[in-house]
C-alpha cells in the first residue's frame, strides 16, 4: 500500500473552513447515513452498472466513500483488487473502516488527492463530487492517479437538484437555503477540456416522494446534506416561516405525494494509453 500512498493521511480539511464543514457535517452524519440513503445505493449501483464490461482494475479508488457501501461493492466485484477508500470526513472513516472492503481507509481531498501518479486503474466516486468548488481540480488528480487506459466512473448532482425546495425557500424569504449545483453543461466542458476521454456523460433525474416536508428534510440532516451555503439565513428558522415554506411546497404535491428532484450526472472518462 504504501507504495502508492504518496503522503501520510492528510489533515483534509485544513485551511478551508467550507471544507471543514462539509467535512464535520459528514462525520456527524456517519451512524445515519446508510438507515436513508436509498437514492445514493441506487444510483451508485447504477453506476457500478456503467463500468465498462472490460475493466479488471488491480487497483481502484473509492473517492468519497462515505460509509463504504460501494468500496465493498467494488471489493466483492474486483476480488483480486485492492482499493482505497478516501472521504474528506474522518466519521465516515471511522464508520467504514470496521466493515473493511478497502486495503486502506484515508482522509483526503478530492481536488488534492495524496495518491501516486498513475496509481490507480479506476477511480470510482458517486455522489461526492457536487461537494467540491473546483471540479476542474477533481478531474486533473483523476488524470494524475489513473494508469494509462484508467477509468474515471463518477455520479454527481446538476443543477435542478431540490428545486422543489429551492423555489419554495425563495417564496418564503429569498435565501439560499439549498446547496448549488453546477449545470450539466459546465460538467460537459470540464470533462471535454479534462484531457481525459469521455466515454459518456449523461444525466438522468430521480424523483423521491414524501408525505411531509418534514421527512425530506430530516433526511437531507441524516445524510449530512444539508445546506451549508455560505449564502444561507444565519436566523433562527421561525414557525410562521415554517409554516410558509410548508405552503410553499405543498403546490408542488402529486398523488404520490411532495417530490424531490434529483438531476444525477453519470460521467465515465478513461485516460489515453
Ligand atoms: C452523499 S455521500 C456519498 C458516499 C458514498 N459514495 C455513497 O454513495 O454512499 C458524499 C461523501 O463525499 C464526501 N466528500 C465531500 N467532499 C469531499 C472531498 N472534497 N473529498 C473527498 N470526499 C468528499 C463526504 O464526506 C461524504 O462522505
Amino acid at each position: 500500500m504504501s507504495e502508492w500512498v504518496a503522503v501520510a493521511p492528510a489533515n483534509a480539511a485544513s485551511g478551508l473552513p467550507d471544507k471543514r464543514q462539509v467535512a464535520a457535517s459528514f462525520s456527524r452524519a456517519a451512524a445515519s447515513y446508510d438507515a436513508v440513503a436509498e437514492l445514493q445505493r441506487t444510483v451508485g449501483s447504477a453506476l457500478i452498472e456503467r463500468l465498462p464490461t472490460d475493466l479488471q482494475p488491480s487497483r481502484w479508488l473509492d473517492l468519497g466513500a462515505g460509509t463504504g457501501y460501494f468500496s465493498r461493492v467494488l471489493a466483492s466485484r474486483f476480488s483480486t483488487s485492492e482499493g482505497v477508500a478516501l472521504d474528506i470526513a474522518e466519521g465516515m472513516l471511522r464508520h467504514a473502516r470496521p466493515q473493511g472492503g478497502a486495503a486502506a481507509f484515508i482522509a483526503g481531498d478530492a481536488e488534492c488527492l495524496p495518491l501516486r501518479d498513475a496509481s490507480v486503474d479506476l477511480v470510482f466516486s458517486s455522489l461526492a463530487l457536487q461537494w467540491c468548488e473546483d471540479f476542474s481540480a477533481v478531474l486533473s488528480e483523476a488524470k494524475r492517479v489513473l494508469r494509462p487506459d484508467g477509468v474515471l466512473a463518477f455520479t454527481s448532482l446538476c443543477s435542478g437538484t431540490l428545486q422543489e425546495l429551492r423555489d419554495s425557500w425563495q417564496a418564503v424569504d429569498g435565501f439560499t437555503h439549498v446547496n448549488r449545483f453546477r449545470s450539466l453543461e459546465v460538467y460537459q466542458q470540464l470533462c471535454a477540456a479534462s484531457g481525459l476521454q469521455l466515454d459518456r456523460l449523461d444525466v438522468e433525474p430521480q424523483v423521491l416522494h414524501f408525505a411531509e416536508l418534514r421527512q425530506l428534510t430530516h433526511e437531507l440532516k441524516a445524510l449530512g446534506a444539508h445546506n451549508l451555503n455560505p449564502g444561507r439565513s444565519g436566523r433562527l428558522t421561525g414557525r410562521a416561516r415554517i409554516r410558509a415554506l410548508i405552503d410553499a411546497y405543498e403546490q408542488f404535491r402529486t398523488p404520490s405525494g411532495l417530490p424531490a428532484t434529483y438531476q444525477v450526472v453519470y460521467g465515465v472518462l478513461r485516460k489515453d494509453f
